[in-house]
C-alpha cells in the first residue's frame, strides 16, 4: 500500500509543516485529522461565540423592568456573596439610571436629581471592579478602570486625569454622546489619601484628589484625540461629565480602627478563636463606615462631598471562594475544563483539590484573584505536556497535586497507540 501524505483535513498542511496533527481517536486510519493551528483557530472561534452569546444573554433587563430588585438579581448572576453591597449598589444604580434616562416625575420637574457617585470599600479581589463592570454591562454603557496611584496633578510626570475620560471615550467607540453616560471606576483611591504628618510636597495625594475633584465637578473635560501634542490645530474633544458615574474603590486597610474610635465600642466579640474574632469585628466596624471616617482616613472633605454613597464589601470566606471557582458561567474551572475539552480530555478537579486551592488563596490574602494564579501554577506543567501525549482521556487534579506532592493523574484511552 502506497503511503499517502497525511494532511490536516482543514487547512491541508502536511504533518511536517505543523507542530501537531490530532487524529480521530476511534479510527486513526481514516485520515481525518486537525493540526494545532486549526485547533487554535477553532478555539478562538468558540470563545468568541461564547462571549457573544453571553453578552446577549446578559443584557436582559427591559427599561420597564428596571427596579432595584431586578438589578440585584442581575448582580446575583455574576457576583457571589456580597449581599449587602449588591443591595446598596442596586439602589444607587437604579437612581443613576433614572437620572441618565431622564425619567422624572411630572409634578416634580423642578427637582434636579443629584448624581450619586459611589465609594466601594473592600479587600483585594472581593469583587469591587467586577460589580462596577457588571453594572456597566447591565446599563449598556461604556466602562473604564483607572488606577489612582498612576494619576498625577497636571504638570507632573504621570497620567493626567483627562486621560481617564479619553479612555472612556475610546471604550464608547469614540462616541461622545455614549461617553457622557459611561461609568468610570477609579481604583486604589485609598492610596492617594493624605497622611497626617507627611512632610514635603504631596505630589501623589491631595494634588491628585484636587485634580479628580475638578474633573467630577467641572461638568466637562477636554482632551485631544491622540497624543500628538505638537499638532496645534488638532481638534479638542469635549465630554460632558455631568452624567458620568464615578465609582471609586479601595481597600482602606485599618479604617475599622477609625470607626471604632468614633463609635467607641470595646472590641469584645463572640468567637473563641481570637483571630476569627478580630476579623469579624473588623468587618462589622467597616460596615459602619461613614463619610467622616473616610475624611479622617485622608480623603479631603470637598472630594468626599461628591461621593454620597459608600458601599462596603466583605472579605470572601472559604465557601464564597469555593463557589467562585466553579459556579459563575465563566468560572475559572469551566475555562480550564473547556481548554481540555477541546483536546478531547476530561479535566477533573476533586473537591479536596478545590478546598486546598481555596486555603492557599486565603493564605495569600488576594481574595478570588489568588484562585487564578494558584490554578495557573497547578496546571502549567500538565498544560505543557498533555498536547504531546497520545490518547489521554482524563486528567485528574487531586489535593496532592495542589500541595505539590505528586503530578496530575493522567488516564489514557484503552486502545491508545
Ligand atoms: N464576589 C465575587 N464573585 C465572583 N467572582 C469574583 C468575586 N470577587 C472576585 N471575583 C473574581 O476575582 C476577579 C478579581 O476581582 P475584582 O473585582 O477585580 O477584585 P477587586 O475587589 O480587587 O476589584 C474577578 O474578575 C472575578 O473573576
Ligand atoms: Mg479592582
Amino acid at each position: 500500500m502506497a503511503t499517502k501524505k497525511v494532511r490536516c483535513s482543514f487547512c491541508g498542511k502536511e504533518e511536517k509543516d505543523v507542530r501537531k496533527l490530532v487524529f480521530r481517536k476511534d479510527s486513526p486510519n481514516e485520515g481525518v485529522c486537525i493540526c494545532d493551528e486549526c485547533t487554535m483557530k477553532c478555539m478562538g472561534m468558540l470563545m468568541q461565540e461564547e462571549s457573544k452569546a453571553q453578552a446577549e444573554k446578559d443584557v436582559t433587563i427591559a427599561a420597564s423592568d428596571m427596579r432595584p430588585t431586578r438589578i440585584k438579581k442581575f448582580l446575583d448572576e455574576h457576583i457571589i456573596g456580597q449581599d449587602r453591597a449588591k443591595v446598596a449598589m442596586s439602589v444607587a444604580i437604579y437612581n443613576h439610571y433614572k437620572r441618565i434616562e431622564n425619567i422624572h416625575l411630572d409634578k416634580d420637574d423642578e427637582v434636579q436629581l443629584t448624581k450619586g457617585n459611589i465609594l466601594m470599600m473592600g479587600p483585594t479581589g472581593c469583587g469591587k471592579t467586577l460589580i462596577a463592570q457588571s453594572i456597566a454591562k447591565l446599563l449598556n454603557v461604556p466602562f473604564t478602570v483607572a488606577d489612582a496611584t498612576t494619576l498625577t496633578e497636571a504638570g507632573y510626570v504621570g497620567e493626567d486625569v483627562e486621560n481617564i475620560i479619553k479612555n472612556l471615550w475610546i471604550a464608547a467607540g469614540k462616541n461622545i454622546e455614549r461617553t457622557s453616560k459611561g461609568i468610570v471606576c477609579i481604583d486604589e483611591i485609598d492610596k492617594i489619601a493624605t497622611r497626617a504628618g507627611d512632610k514635603g510636597r504631596d505630589v501623589g495625594g491631595e494634588g491628585v484628589q484636587q485634580a479628580l475633584l475638578k474633573m467630577i465637578e467641572s461638568g466637562s473635560v477636554n482632551f485631544t484625540p491622540d497624543n500628538a501634542k505638537n499638532r496645534p490645530q488638532q481638534d479638542v474633544i469635549t465630554v460632558d461629565t455631568t452624567n458620568i458615574l464615578f465609582i471609586f474603590s479601595g481597600a482602606f486597610n485599618n479604617i475599622g480602627n477609625i470607626v471604632q474610635n468614633r463609635i467607641g465600642v470595646s472590641g469584645l466579640g463572640f468567637h473563641s478563636d481570637p483571630m476569627q474574632n478580630k476579623k469579624e469585628n473588623d468587618m462589622e466596624l467597616r460596615r459602619q463606615v461613614e463619610t467622616v471616617d473616610v475624611i479622617k482616613f485622608g480623603l479631603i472633605p470637598e472630594f468626599m462631598g461628591r461621593i454620597p454613597v459608600i458601599v462596603t464589601l466583605d472579605e470572601l470566606d472559604e465557601n464564597a471562594l469555593l463557589e467562585i471557582m466553579w459556579k459563575p458561567k465563566n468560572s475559572i474551572l469551566r475555562q480550564y475544563e473547556r481548554l481540555f475539552e477541546i483536546d478531547n480530555i476530561k479535566l477533573t478537579v476533586t473537591e479536596d483539590a478545590r478546598k486546598a486551592i481555596v486555603r492557599e488563596a486565603i493564605r495569600r490574602k488576594s481574595g478570588a484573584r489568588g484562585l487564578r494564579s494558584i490554578f495557573e501554577e497547578v496546571m502549567l506543567d500538565i498544560m505543557y505536556e498533555v498536547p504531546s501525549m497520545n490518547g489521554v482521556s482524563e486528567v485528574t487534579i487531586d489535593e496532592g497535586v495542589v500541595l505539590k506532592q505528586h503530578d496530575p493523574i493522567v488516564t489514557f484511552y484503552q486502545n491508545a497507540s
